[in-house]
C-alpha cells in the first residue's frame, strides 16, 4: 500500500528508488532498539510523498498533509513533517517562510526515518563527515543544523 501512493501519485522512478534506499537504511538503524517497525516502514517509503508536489522545504509539511488526506496513522504523518535534515525548530521554521513551529523530529520512529534520510544521498549511503560537508557548503560552517545533525547520529548510531 506504501509503495503503491508513491506510484499512484506520480513519483519519479529516482522518489522511488531513494524512498526504498531510505527504508532500509531505517529498517538497519532500528534493529538497535525496540520501535514499532510498521510506522518505521510506511514513515521511511512516504517520507519524501511530499515531493511530488514541491521539491521544497515544504515538502516535508506537503507530504504530511497527503498523509493526513489518506488517513496514516498520526506517527507516519509526523514523520513526513518533522523529516528535514535533522528537523527545524521553530525560530528556523519561521524564516524558512513555514508556519511557525517546530518541525523536530521527537520519538524514536521519527529520529530514525530522519537520520536514514541524512545518511543516504540519493540511493547510496555516505558517512556523518560527508553529510556535514555537504551541509557546511549549503547551509554556512557554524549552521546549527549541524550539532542536531551529530547529536541525532550519536544518539541512534552505535
Ligand atoms: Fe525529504
Amino acid at each position: 500500500m506504501n509503495l503503491k501512493l508513491l506510484e499512484d501519485l506520480n513519483s519519479s522512478t529516482y522518489l522511488i528508488e531513494h524512498s526504498k534506499a531510505v527504508l532500509a537504511k531505517a529498517l538497519e538503524i532500528a534493529t538497535n532498539f525496540d520501535v514499532d517497525l510498521e510506522i518505521v516502514r510506511a514513515g521511511a517509503l512516504l517520507h519524501d510523498v511530499g515531493r511530488t508536489k514541491t521539491q521544497g522545504v515544504r515538502h516535508g509539511i506537503e507530504g504530511a498533509q497527503i498523509l493526513r488526506e489518506q488517513g496514516f496513522p498520526k506517527d507516519v504523518v509526523r514523520i513526513a513533517e518533522v523529516h528535514i535534515g535533522a528537523g527545524i525548530p521553530r525560530n528556523e521554521a519561521c524564516l524558512l517562510g513555514l508556519p511557525c513551529q517546530d518541525y523536530l523530529p521527537v520519538i524514536l520512529e521519527e529520529k530514525i526515518v530522519a537520520h536514514a534520510d541524512n545518511l543516504i544521498h540519493g540511493t547510496r549511503e555516505v558517512s556523518l563527515e560527508f553529510v556535514v560537508e555537504k551541509w557546511k557548503k549549503s547551509m554556512g560552517k557554524n549552521h546549527p543544523s549541524i550539532d542536531r545533525l551529530r547529536k541525532l547520529h550519536g544518539e541512534l548510531i552505535i
